[in-house]
């Protein structure tokens, strides 16, 4: 049984309780919050005995194995260094670091320390995901592939009144890419690899934060264009063109609809998952621990070793 705590007190850190109570082979079992109020009520909603507010506390009670860590971008370094060395795994959200000098000093501190780093990419381990890639071999030859993440922020009608959160913020590693992006940005490296030459075009808002932008990544043979956007709702699908068909998905994170559509025919490729969609994730992680599965694990790391070499680009 792996024995979880978590950091951050947001909707992401109840979804990720919630994924967690859905396994057998992991538990959350304190939860941090630097307000006592707010602590109290995330461990009552389920059943959690323990809470802290003083992280140092936290990181010595030995019968915490792992840390998953749902803080603002910015602090991501800072904590994930903290519960390193005092012997924690973790599992940090998604973009787990804003340079690549911060991923490589974090993942050399783990390996030194035989623990595990694992970014919290939820849609790569979905049997969605691995139904799309399994499904690019029906459409031969890629041509052109869309994706996009365009979705209409809560926060931003507080923005436009002055009122800046932290995924608005630049400072706090907010924007469109770095929150938004990074989903089909990983999916298409773990389905394409990696691109030989990749560019974005941001629309900045008024606090020069990218509010949305456009990514190129430019493949042997074709070009990945990405959208993103915070301030608006797309209701279209992502497409990948192939010379015998082409797939569409809905959605990058959580991958929940794709079509493959060859011959004049169209095919129903998506399932319904059993499982909360964070659930596969930790269920990944756990197996990478157990089985000691370094391949598994340099595959996620690679991805977002290369994600984090894109982002901070921009
Ligand atoms: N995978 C997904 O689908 C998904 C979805 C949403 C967000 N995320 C990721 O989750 C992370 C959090 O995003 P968010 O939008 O929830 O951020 P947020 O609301 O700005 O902050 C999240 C939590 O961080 C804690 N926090 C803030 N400042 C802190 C500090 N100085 N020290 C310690 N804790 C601090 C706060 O908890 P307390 O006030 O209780 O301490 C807060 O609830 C980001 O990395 C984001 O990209 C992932």
């Amino acid at each position: 049984m792996l024995n979880i705590a978590t950091m951050g007190t947001s909707k992401i850190t109840h979804a990720f309780i919630e994924a967690t109570e859905a396994l057998d082979e992991a538990k959350v079992v304190a939860v941090f919050s630097r307000k006592e109020n707010t602590a109290r009520s995330l461990a009552n909603k389920y059943g959690i005995k323990t809470i802290y507010t003083d992280l140092t506390v936290l990181l010595a009670d030995p019968n915490i194995h792992c840390v998953y860590i749902a803080t603002p971008n910015v602090l991501h370094f800072e904590h994930v260094m903290a519960c390193l060395r005092e012997g924690k795994h973790v599992i940090c959200e998604k973009p787990i670091f804003l340079t690549s000098q911060e991923w490589d000093l974090a993942y050399a501190e783990a390996d030194r320390r035989g623990l595990y780093l694992f970014e919290a990419m939820r849609h790569l381990h979905t049997p969605n995901f691995t139904r799309l890639k399994e499904s690019l071999k029906e459409v031969g030859d890629v041509s052109s592939v869309y994706l996009h993440r365009i979705r209409y922020s809560s926060k931003y009608d507080a923005f436009l009144q002055g009122q800046i959160s932290n995924v608005f913020s630049k400072e706090a590693g907010g924007g469109a890419l770095r929150d938004l992006g990074v989903y089909p940005l990983s999916l298409s490296l773990a389905i394409f690899g990696v691109p030989r030459s990749t560019s974005y075009h941001p629309v900045l808002l008024d606090n020069q934060v990218d509010g949305s932008g456009v990514m190129v990544l430019n493949y042997n043979g074709f070009n990945c264009v990405i959208m993103v956007s915070k301030i608006a709702t797309s209701y279209n699908n992502g497409e990948i063109h192939g010379q015998k068909g082409t797939i569409t998905v809905d959605n990058p994170a959580p991958i929940k609809k794709i079509k493959l559509h060859s011959g004049g025919k169209m095919k129903d490729v998506g399932i319904e998952e059993s499982l909360p969609n964070m659930s596969y994730q930790i269920k990944n992680f756990i197996h990478i621990m157990n089985e000691r599965d370094h391949e598994l694990y340099h595959y996620y790391r690679e991805i977002s070793k290369q994600v984090t070499r894109i982002i901070e680009q921009y």
